[in-house]
């Protein structure tokens, strides 16, 4: 048995604790530019640092995050005041958590087609990410859809380095977030999605089964069953939340603790209202259901910042606020009246 059995469970237990989910803010340097262009901020170490900063030190973050996932630059950072983030964040009962992937790259001999690296040395990084704080990490695979694409190899490929990945986490005393996530930025049907998204993850349990990965102590991170965003026809929140639960439950064990979703280019609102369906529909799912955005919890906040050191308060309320209404729709109890009092 593995020594941190015991803590492994508690971890992934505390991650989708009721009514938390987990901030992602593990953008990379060439992303986190792209979101600072929107904002006529230049991207610097410190200007990362200022904006991390905000969204780590929020008043009252805790009551709706249970944890954050950091990049590797930001978990060596400190608040203003020089405090090191993972020790805050410890401090205020939000546990710190670690991108350990390098990326998704075009997969060798299939063109439109990646696969996620970041196997070589990942053992020696982990021991130095828990030894920083990290009490669990995230690796994101992308399936994306396109003429004769997702292919088998491309599916298999991406499943098997997210268990390779997860079983060097769960060694490390690190509970594995693992993220497959098919986009929605084509012109398919949501039925279309399904099935993709289906074929992901019946691929992706059956090799973390055969790798052995202990299902008790992971976490997954998954994309919603939505229509591309090019499609002509977009399926209504209803039909999200049902498709996304029907393929859940056709292709996840039950023995996982929690899932937690990716927002992928929904709207802020969009991303709430369609887990609150979920929850709201739904009082007898085997695992909780979650959420861990990145956009959808940052982009109200990151217009309201736009750079400036007197703008922190407001970026802190716009982030709260949808922090608090996605925690509402962990028990499906948030509703769209909330946005118009914000
Ligand atoms: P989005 O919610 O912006 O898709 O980001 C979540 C994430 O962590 C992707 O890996």
């Amino acid at each position: 048995m593995n020594d941190f059995a015991n803590e492994l469970e508690q971890t992934a237990r505390t991650m989708v604790e009721a009514g938390k989910g987990i901030l992602a803010i593990d953008e990379s340097s060439p992303t986190i530019k792209k979101r600072f262009d929107t904002i006529s901020t230049e991207s610097t170490e410190e200007s990362r640092r200022a904006y991390r900063d905000l969204l780590i030190t929020a008043p009252g973050g805790n009551d709706f995050i249970s944890g954050m996932i950091l990049y590797d630059e930001t978990i060596r950072q400190a608040t203003s005041e020089g405090t090191p983030f993972p020790k805050y964040l410890s401090d205020h009962g939000i546990m710190p958590g670690i991108k350990v992937d390098t990326g998704a790259k075009e997969f060798a001999g299939h063109p439109g087609e990646k696969v996620t690296e970041g196997l070589d040395g990942l053992r020696d990084r982990l021991a130095e990410y828990r030894s920083l704080g990290a009490k669990f990490a995230k690796w994101r695979a992308v399936i994306t859809i396109g003429d004769h694409i997702p292919s088998t190899a491309c599916i298999n490929a991406n499943a098997h380095a997210l268990s390779r990945y997860a079983s060097l986490c769960q060694e490390a005393g690190i509970v594995p977030m693992v993220e497959p996530e098919v986009l929605m930025d084509a012109d398919n049907t949501i039925e279309h999605c399904y099935a993709v998204t289906e074929a992901t993850l019946k691929t992706l349990f059956n090799e973390l089964y055969s790798q052995d990965v202990v299902m008790e102590h992971v976490i997954l991170k998954v994309n919603m069953v939505v229509s591309g965003k090019k499609c002509s026809t977009q399926a209504g929140v209803q039909e999200v939340a049902d498709m996304t639960v029907r393929c859940l439950k056709n292709t996840v064990p039950a023995a996982i603790p929690g899932i937690v979703f990716l927002s992928g280019g929904q709207t802020p609102q969009l991303a709430t209202a369609h887990l609150n369906a979920m929850n709201a529909s739904n009082n007898n799912l085997p695992w909780p259901l979650s959420f861990s955005y990145g956009r959808a919890l940052q982009e109200p906040c990151l217009n309201a910042w736009l750079g400036e050191k007197a703008n922190v308060e407001a970026a802190q309320n716009a982030l709260l606020h949808r922090e608090k209404c996605n925690s509402l729709a962990c028990s499906g109890k948030y509703s769209e009246d909330m946005e118009n009092a914000a």
